[in-house]
């Protein structure tokens, strides 16, 4: 087997690969971190057949959906896994063939409803049903504390103890461990009364992951993120330095056209010498009046540098094929100490 283990912060993600034919599985995808699985695949020589999440992720973004469109191959998740983009969907027992390999999945609800686990030779992919010394939790949308019982002592820890545990999650820098060594150590796992277990899930306490809305969302509709809306729009445009325009307000007869998007006041407040307004909210509505020349070199500015973006990539998709964004907003523009205007525009 060839196998890549990819960290992004507590995250882990899997790469594997049939070593004879290079076929290859990955195990829950992070959306930042393509680029990395496609580099790590082809150095390997392998190619990716499968993209599996082993749950609906409430905490990240998953990048199974993204991966698939590129590589045009399915999503592979739980039978009954809320996912609607799911194009490939296991029930327990059920197994994939991968070369001369073989994917189990075992259905093992319980952090969520569609969560599996996977296994695979020697080794078992636990997804949050188990972690290195720890369970995932049952307190987020579909858990359910006397499932996860159910499925780790009646199920999973029924496994040959010598299969390594690969968790969805670590925060330790912890690679794997064994069932056995869970059995033995993993502290939840010490609570074999399922009542006791279940109190004991059911008053951790934890508190909510950052992105919760937002990452079930994206996960459960196959939408975009915030942050994949802006990625998506920054690769799609040039931009511009802070000290480049700055440079270039001097050049006699500069035909750059600064345009902030920012709302009234906050230009009124202090903008750069000679920008004209057009709030982004506005930009598709007066765009016609206001810039009558698509060939026009345009920057656009705000007040980071996200919606300055995200109006650079809507204006380009209008065919202003010149239109470029600030690399940093009026903020740091501010900061730098660089030239300001205030009031209303002339
Ligand atoms: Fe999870």
């Amino acid at each position: 087997m060839i196998f890549e283990q990819i960290a992004t912060g507590g995250c882990q993600s899997y790469l594997m690969g049939c070593a004879e034919t290079r076929s290859a599985a990955l195990i829950d995808p992070e959306i930042s971190q393509l680029d990395q699985y496609l580099a790590l695949a082809a150095r390997d020589g392998l190619h990716i057949r499968y993209l599996i999440d082993t749950h609906t992720h409430a905490d990240h973004f998953s990048g199974a959906r993204k991966l698939a469109e590129r590589l045009q191959a399915p999503v592979v998740m739980f039978r009954r896994s809320p996912a609607p983009y799911a194009d490939l969907r296991l029930g327990d027992g059920e197994m994939l063939m991968l070369g001369k390999m073989r994917i189990e999945a075992l259905h093992t609800p319980g952090h969520t409803s569609d969560s599996m686990c996977l296994r695979v030779e020697d080794r078992v992919f636990t997804g949050d049903t188990l972690l290195i010394g720890g369970t995932g939790r049952t307190d987020l949308p579909t858990g359910d504390p006397h499932a996860l019982y159910d499925s780790l002592f009646n199920r999973l820890l029924k496994l040959d103890p010598a299969l390594m545990v690969f968790p969805a999650h670590d925060y330790k820098g912890r690679k794997h461990s064994t069932l056995g060594e869970e059995i033995a150590t993993n502290p939840r796992l010490q609570v074999r009364d399922p009542q006791a277990f279940v109190e004991m899930m059911n008053t951790l306490n934890l508190s909510m992951p950052t992105h919760i809305t937002e990452a079930l969302r994206v996960n459960m509709s196959g939408g975009k993120s915030v942050a994949q809306m802006l990625a998506e729009a920054a690769a799609s445009v040039p931009f511009m330095s802070l000290e480049s325009l700055r440079a270039s307000l001097e050049q006699v007869g500069n035909a750059l056209v600064v345009l902030d998007v920012r709302e009234r006041d906050a230009y009124e407040a202090g903008h750069v010498p000679g920008a004209r307004l057009l709030p982004r909210g506005q930009l598709e509505l007066r765009v016609n009046q206001e810039l009558p020349d698509p060939t026009q070199r345009i920057l656009v500015c705000c007040e980071v540098g996200k919606v300055s973006t995200l109006a650079t990539a809507t204006l380009r998709e209008m065919g202003f094929a010149s239109a470029v964004a600030l690399d940093g907003g009026m903020k740091a523009w501010r900061e730098a100490g660089y030239p300001l205007q205030t009031g209303p525009a002339a």
